[in-house]
């Protein structure tokens, strides 16, 4: 197969012609502020189809429909509670995908068959001028998984993107380059089809922002298996190296830790976020770097408390997972 184009630094003509390109059918990669997404116009089978080919994910795991503004979400879905509407208004274009009762117009192949639609607006530069470009063409919204294989770590950086799926991606797709993504994980789901809200999979919008804004209390529990939230499989977001938690690291693997940590001798330090920001944000690339050196292993020391420190250690549990 031919190369996808690449396309760096897009300008208004180049967000133009990707938006054209998905209004054609192809698969636009593309940069969101949690990692970069693989996206097909949400309404064509066709494309869509594709995007489980080019990911060798399962049919039944449902996608997550983005647009570019909270009127967008309208011919998405059928219903939505107040305390979604809350939500909407404080969090979006932001980190948040948003469960809710579907409409006609969103059919099986986007759902996995589910009654229910996944739909986020994300806080981009790029990807919200190619989503309201889109619109301008007539799209009603872009079907988007991160653009990964399925069950590896996915990308926040256009590079990332291109070593999962340049030899999947026809010579017609393109990938947008729009730098690293700033939060570096991916959404937080929220079920919003019960009479208060419940985490799927936890993010960047956490549990407490989350009852800030709509005064309720959230629902605990996981709901995710019977809902198939893929994140949820036994191994997912691994890189190739093994995943090894709060150990100390020995001479010749990997760490990933907090800069307050020292790098005992030998080992390769992968990254040094001096906060729990920078720990999502540079998690993936560290995961990325490890099997890129070829390390056979790596430590992460997990960071303690709440807020994105529950997202981080969602992943890297999952990542030392099934092997
Ligand atoms: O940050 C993100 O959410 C990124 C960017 C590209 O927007 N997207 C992303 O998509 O992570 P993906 O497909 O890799 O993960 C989406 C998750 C899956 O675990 C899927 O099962 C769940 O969302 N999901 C989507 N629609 C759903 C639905 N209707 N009900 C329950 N889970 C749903
Ligand atoms: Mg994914």
């Amino acid at each position: 197969m031919e190369n996808p184009q690449f396309l760096s630094r897009c300008s208004a003509d180049t967000i133009r012609l990707a938006a054209q390109s998905l209004s054609d059918g192809n698969l636009v990669a593309f940069p969101t502020e949690t990692v970069y997404g693989l996206g097909a116009d949400a309404t064509n089978p066709d494309a869509v189809a594709r995007i489980y080919k080019v990911k060798g994910r399962p049919a039944d795991h449902p996608l997550i429909v983005h647009v570019h503004s909270m009127q967008a979400i309208e011919p998405w879905v059928s219903e939505v509670p107040a305390y979604a509407i809350s939500l909407a208004r404080d969090f979006w274009p932001g980190p948040m995908t948003l469960i809710l009762k579907r409409s006609i117009l969103v059919k099986d192949f986007i759902t996995g068959g589910q009654d229910s639609v996944g739909i986020r607006v994300p806080n981009h530069p790029l990807a919200l001028a190619l989503l309201q470009n889109f619109y301008i063409l007539g799209g009603k919204g872009v079907a988007a998984p991160s653009a990964n294989r399925f069950g590896h770590v996915s990308p926040t950086t256009s590079e990332a993107v291109r070593s999962e799926l340049n030899e999947f991606l026809e010579s017609s797709d393109l990938v947008l380059d729009g730098g690293q993504s700033i939060i570096g994980l991916e959404s937080t789901i929220i079920e919003c089809r019960q009479a208060a809200p419940q985490i799927l999979r936890p993010g960047a919008i956490t549990k407490e922002m989350i009852q800030n804004s709509t005064g309720l209390k959230i629902i605990e529990g996981d709901k995710s298996v019977e809902l198939r939230v893929s994140g949820n499989l036994e191994k997912h977001y691994s890189p190739k190296a093994k995943v090894i938690l709060d150990e100390t690291p020995v001479s010749g693997q990997g760490y990933l830790a907090l800069s307050i940590f020292v790098t005992p001798q030998g080992v390769t330090r992968l990254a040094s976020p001096k906060n729990n920001n920078e720990f999502a944000r540079d998690l993936y690339m560290a995961l990325r770097k490890a099997d890129d050196l070829g390390l056979t292993s790596l430590v992460i020391q997990q960071p303690t408390g709440d807020g994105i420190a529950i997202a981080i250690r969602d992943r890297v549990l999952r990542a030392s997972n099934g092997r």
